[in-house]
């Protein structure tokens, strides 16, 4: 089964928009292996829009890559390639009549399409929602791909890509979907990206196990440097924010940088093994905000008795940010203490009725956190 805990990968969409070719995947994929991406579980290596031909093939109606960026627009040899760095494909095409970038698309074409994808290897589809006629219940489209891909003789995760639109939580569950957008694309700039995470404030209880909310690409380590959108990059400590919060809320992991050139240290901090088990909790519980009304604190349970805490500090000053345990559940005669270990500097604290944590500027704090006698 596929989706039982939010899906890993990367994506061409963020830093190389139209800009690659097969030679550049191959790339991607050594570099997801030799940098160390594969073994901290990212898999997914997706190729996003801009791949496919203009028009079907008139002959076998296959919708075909673009021979400028596929040698002999062959796909099949280049998934070979990838499943034989023990990762897995990814593709992209679109509800619509066209894809967002105008190409063909797979309206009315579901089942014809996903058999294709079936037999060249692919293991997910992006599933985008432009073009969408408005007379189709996008809700109809939604299904009908879910029906294709489940039917197509091979499992592939299924990424819908709807934005949020048509109040889209409270019905893709059924559509077989393993993860959904929920949001306008990212750029590469925190105003976005918090304005992203805060959007989902009121809907993480509708992202679980085999369906996921996608808050979409982490735009970690591009520093400005993406083809797609607008955004001059973030601070250190902005990107930090981002990758702790889509931690902590179960989102998928889908890395928009670079993964050749991204720094070896946004490359140890998108690889850190303990934000990585709090992504990965099975549990996938969401994270609640406590300890005030600016939501800078959030706590998620974790399963083997922990819980993750994130104190955020989106101030332009440094700022000690503190809650009443009692907020979260604690009682002065529960007889616990509350421990904290920085998942950073490893450093512990311990903690009553009230937990507070400094917090840099654009910054964020994350603990382990644990009820000891
Ligand atoms: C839409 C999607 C993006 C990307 C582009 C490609 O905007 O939301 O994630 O796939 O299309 O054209």
């Amino acid at each position: 089964m596929l989706g039982k805990t939010p899906p890993m990968g990367f994506n061409t969409w963020n830093t190389f928009s139209e800009n690659f070719n097969d030679e550049l995947i191959k790339e991607i994929a050594d570099a997801m292996v030799e940098r160390g991406f594969k073994d901290a579980g990212y898999e997914y290596v997706v190729i996003d829009d801009h791949w496919e031909m203009d028009e079907r093939d008139p002959e076998t109606g296959i919708i075909l890559p673009r021979p400028q960026k596929f040698k002999n627009q062959d796909i099949k040899s280049l998934v070979d390639y990838v499943h034989g760095k023990g990762l897995k494909m990814g593709i992209y095409t679109c509800a619509g009549v066209r894809t967002c970038g105008q190409k063909a698309a797979s309206y009315n074409h579901e089942f014809f399409d996903a058999k294709v994808f079936a037999d060249w290897g692919i293991d997910y589809v992006k599933h985008d929602y432009c073009q969408k006629p408005e007379t189709q219940d996008g809700r109809v489209l939604m299904r009908r791909m879910g029906l294709a891909l489940r039917e197509s003789g091979r499992d592939i995760l299924y990424a819908a890509c709807s934005w949020g639109q048509n109040d889209v939580w409270s019905w893709i569950r059924s559509t077989g979907a393993h993860m959904y957008r929920s949001t306008a694309d990212i750029f590469d700039s925190f105003g976005m990206i918090s304005k992203i995470y805060n959007s989902q404030i009121d809907k993480l209880g509708t992202s679980a196990p085999y369906c996921y909310n996608d808050i979409d690409m982490l735009t970690v380590g591009m520093c400005g440097k993406g083809a797609a959108g607008a955004g001059s990059g973030c601070t250190e400590g902005e990107y930090r924010i981002q990758f702790c919060i889509w931690c902590l809320y179960s989102a998928p992991l889908i890395l928009g940088c670079d993964v050749r050139k991204v720094s070896d240290e946004y490359r140890d901090l998108l690889c850190n093994k303990t934000l990585i088990r709090i992504n990965q909790d099975p549990e996938a519980r969401p994270p609640f905000p406590i300890g005030g009304i600016d939501r800078t604190i959030y706590l998620k349970q974790l399963v083997n008795d922990e819980y993750a805490l994130l104190f955020v500090n989106t101030g332009d000053e440094a700022r000690k940010l503190s809650f009443i345990s009692y907020d979260m559940g604690w009682t002065e005669n529960s007889g616990y203490k509350i421990q904290l270990t920085d998942i950073f500097t490893g450093e512990v604290s311990y903690h009553k009725n009230i937990v507070s944590a400094n917090v840099p500027a654009h910054d964020c704090r994350m603990f382990i956190m644990k009820l000891v006698k």
